[in-house]
Parts: structure tokens; C-alpha cells; sequence
């Protein structure tokens, strides 16, 4: 397919898997991951995930990225013209654009977690976590929650820090940066984990997330596993599609995903066995909930030597997975407004900025003054946009992404663009042709209660 316009690419395969891992490696593995297997009962959850991520997240990823190389457009236009390619609906654009807003509506609830990141990097700089203990730490996040103005103010900065970064492009500095960090992030959560096994129970922890007890599983939990294999690999909405339709053609789109799913899945396991770990050592609830990390590792960090430095590198570290993750949430909408408005980058990047920035808001008061606020089934802000984005937007723009590539578009395209040939093709064909929407499409039915 030919090119419309000028557009940027990666400058190598390693600025595009880095790139690609920054978007994935983010709260979601450090502060999503932990906590949902507390609330859903643990190894259930995890092993559900790990399915998830090999049946469905992994021949989805390739697909996606193959989707946006081949489109070589933001993920609306992009829809467009792979339908118009294999003399398709043009009602397949809208997978790009219902993409496009989720993105939005994710931000706005990322973008205040990020912020208690930030001020949990304060408060380990300022040494208040020396020393603490469970109920203390508990009341310290809690006394915390429960000022909406310091949950605004960080919010505005992560979104400010955000949107300047897109606003330029994402540039070099910051691929240069991830360079770094991202190993810096691996090597703390070892020093974390090293840690935890130490002090805590490791034992449990390790029962706790993989002892298959298949009676806790509940249709709940497979959902939300499910939806957190497509939030974890940044799948479903388009940010991975925006990102291949930078990518050359040279470059192998099965390798990449590879090893962006096993770096992903890694992190979010040693997290959660570090705090399992802590949790099961100080008789603390593993069903906490969105404070869970928050509430462990202070305790942790209060007690090690050094506590103060290492906690302030773990969460600034954890700051900044969460900003390479933010790009890429919104670079889908911005890649539509500029290649469609006369907007600059830089317009757009306020313009979407700014009102996801009041969105934002609503869900920082949402743990504080709004929160007998309830919107659908009984949740509040904050529930509504996490549940309505990770169980139902995201995995729906997978099944149908998974049912364009494998029904839809020509052989031969995709597998020029995949780069796969004889049984290795087969097999990711008919995974993405059955077992993904398969698996997707029973999990949505068995929730409406339909079998
Ligand atoms: N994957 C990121 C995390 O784990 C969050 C994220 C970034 C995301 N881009 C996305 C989730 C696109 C869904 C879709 O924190």
C-alpha cells in the first residue's frame, strides 16, 4: 500500500520494541496487576491472564502491529483504507475511532494514578516512609486519597508532562531514555523482589498466585483477566497500531512482539510476588484494592537500608513506565488530527489535553467528595471508566481487529506484512481466526448470561 503523506519512522528496530515495551510496561503491571489478583482471589486470576496473553494477546499484538504497517495511517484512516484494500465496509473505520476514545477515557483515570505516583516519589525523597508500619502506611494513603487538591495538582502535572512530550513528537530524548530506564526499572524490581523474599513470605506469595485452584474461578475473573491481557499489552484501542504504521518494513513483527510480551508478563509476575510476598508477611488484605501498592511498599522501603534512596528510584522509575505508557494512549487521536485538521502536533496535543485533563478531574474526586457518585451497575467514576474501557472496549477492538485480519484481508497481504510462511502462518492464522474471537466472544456471552 502506498504512502500518503510524509511520515515519521523509528529510527531503528530498537527505538520501535523500545517504544513498544514503554507503552506496555506501565501502571497496569506495577499498580493493576497486583491488585486485580488480590481482589480476584489470586492464582485463579493469574493463570487465566497467562492464557489469555498466549491465546489471544500474543497473535493479537502481531496482528495489530501488521494492521497499522500495512495502513501506514493513523487507525481511522488506516481502517479505511485496509477495508477499501480488500473491498470491505467502511463501517470498519469505526473500530478505529470507538479505539480512539477509549484511549481518551483511559488517560483520564491513568493520569491520576500516575499522579499518586508522583507523590509517593515525594514522600520517599522526604524519608516519610522510615519506619512505618502496616495501619500506618494505611492511613497515610488513605489521609491522602481523601485530599482531592493534591490529587488534582499531581494529576495536571502528569498530564502536563504527558502532552509535552507528544506535543513534540515522541523524540529522541525520550527513546534515548527508555534506553536506560527501563533496565534501571527491571533491576530495582529484583533488588525489590531479593527483598521481599528476605523479609517476607515468599512462600505464600508464591501459592497465592500460582496454586491453580480452578473452584475460585469466576465468570468476573475471567473477564477481568481477559480485559487486563488487552490493558497490559496496550491492545485494542490503536496505540499499537499507531506504532507499527511508524515501523519500517524491514523489521520482524513476530520478534518484536516476543519480546515485548515476555518483558511485560515478567515485570507484572515479579511485582506481584514482591507484594504478595510483604502482604502475606504483615497480615495485610490482598483484596485492598487500587491502594494495594501504595499501602505495601512503603513498609518494605521503610525498613531496608538505604529505604529512602530505593524508594524514591522505585517509584520514580514506576513514573516514568506510566509516561511512556501515556503517549502512547493518546498518539492514536493525535495522529488523526493532524494527518485530518490544520491543527500542529502541538495544538492537538492541548486540545486533547485539555479535556481529557477535565475528565481527569472528575475521576481525582471520584475517591474523595464524589464518591457516592455512581454512573452504571452501581460504580463510580473511577470504576466506570476502568471497567467500561479494560473489560469491554478494548477486548471488543480486538475480536474485531482479530476478525478483519483473519476474514477479511488478503492472504498474501498479510503475510508479506507478517513475514511468516507454511505452518508458522497457519497456526497465528488460525488463532487469529478462531481461537481469539472464540475465546473472546464466549467470555462476553457467559458474562450477559447467554451460556
Ligand atoms: N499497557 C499500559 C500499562 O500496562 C497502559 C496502556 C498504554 C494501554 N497504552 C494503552 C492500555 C493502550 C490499553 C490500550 O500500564
Amino acid at each position: 500500500m502506498t504512502q500518503t503523506t510524509h511520515r515519521s519512522h523509528w529510527s531503528n528496530r530498537w527505538t520501535f520494541m523500545l517504544a513498544t515495551a514503554g507503552s506496555a510496561v506501565g501502571l497496569g503491571n506495577i499498580w493493576k496487576f497486583p491488585f486485580m489478583t488480590g481482589v480476584n482471589g489470586g492464582s485463579a486470576f493469574v493463570l487465566v491472564f497467562l492464557a489469555c496473553i498466549a491465546l489471544v494477546g500474543i497473535p493479537l499484538m502481531m496482528c495489530e502491529i501488521m494492521l497499522g504497517r500495512r495502513a501506514q495511517r493513523n487507525p481511522v484512516d488506516g481502517m479505511l483504507a485496509l477495508a477499501r484494500e480488500a473491498g470491505a465496509s467502511a463501517l470498519w473505520k469505526w473500530v478505529g475511532v470507538v479505539g480512539l476514545f477509549a484511549g481518551l477515557l483511559i488517560l483520564a483515570f491513568y493520569s491520576v494514578i500516575a499522579g499518586w505516583v508522583l507523590d509517593y516519589v515525594v514522600r520517599a525523597a522526604s524519608g516519610s516512609f522510615k519506619g512505618v508500619d502496616a495501619a500506618m502506611a494505611q492511613s497515610q494513603f488513605n489521609t491522602f486519597l481523601a485530599t482531592p487538591l493534591e490529587l488534582v495538582l499531581w494529576h495536571s502535572l502528569f498530564m502536563v508532562m504527558t502532552m509535552s512530550v507528544v506535543a513534540r513528537g515522541v523524540n529522541a530524548g525520550l527513546e534515548q531514555a527508555n534506553k536506560i530506564l527501563m533496565p534501571a526499572l527491571f533491576a530495582i524490581l529484583l533488588v525489590l523482589l531479593g527483598y521481599s523474599m528476605a523479609v517476607g513470605n515468599f512462600a505464600a506469595a508464591v501459592r497465592f498466585m500460582f496454586t491453580p485452584d480452578f473452584s475460585k474461578i469466576t465468570p468476573g475473573a475471567v473477564l477481568s483477566a481477559l480485559g487486563h491481557a488487552f490493558f497490559s499489552l496496550s491492545l485494542g484501542m490503536g496505540a499499537v497500531m499507531v506504532y507499527g504504521s511508524y515501523l519500517q518494513r524491514h523489521v520482524s513483527i513476530v520478534r518484536t512482539t516476543f519480546y515485548v510480551a515476555i518483558a511485560e508478563t515478567a515485570v507484572g509476575l515479579l511485582v506481584g510476588l514482591a507484594i504478595f510476598s510483604l502482604v502475606f508477611a504483615y497480615d495485610l488484605e490482598p483484596g485492598a484494592g487500587p491502594g494495594l501498592i501504595f499501602q505495601t511498599l512503603p513498609i518494605a522501603f521503610g525498613q531496608m537500608p538505604a529505604g529512602n534512596f530505593f524508594a524514591t528510584l522505585f517509584f520514580l522509575l514506576v513514573a516514568f513506565a506510566a509516561w511512556t505508557s501515556a503517549i502512547s494512549l493518546v498518539e492514536p487521536a493525535i495522529a488523526w488530527l493532524t494527518e485530518n485538521t490544520k491543527l500542529t502536533r502541538k495544538q492537538a496535543a492541548w486540545l486533547i489535553g485539555v479535556t481529557d485533563w477535565i475528565l481527569g478531574i472528575a475521576v481525582a474526586l471520584s475517591f474523595s467528595v464524589w464518591k457516592d457518585v455512581k454512573l452504571f451497575f452501581g460504580l463510580n467514576i473511577f470504576d466506570t471508566l476502568d471497567k467500561l474501557t479494560t473489560n469491554i472496549l478494548l477486548p471488543l477492538g480486538g475480536l474485531l481487529m482479530a476478525l478483519f485480519a483473519g476474514w477479511v484481508m488478503k492472504t498474501p497481504h498479510v503475510q508479506d506484512e507478517l513475514g511468516l510462511a507454511g505452518a508458522p502462518y497457519r497456526l497465528w492464522r488460525f488463532t487469529i481466526r478462531f481461537i481469539s474471537p472464540i475465546a473472546i466472544l464466549m467470555i462476553f456471552m457467559y458474562l450477559l448470561g447467554l451460556v
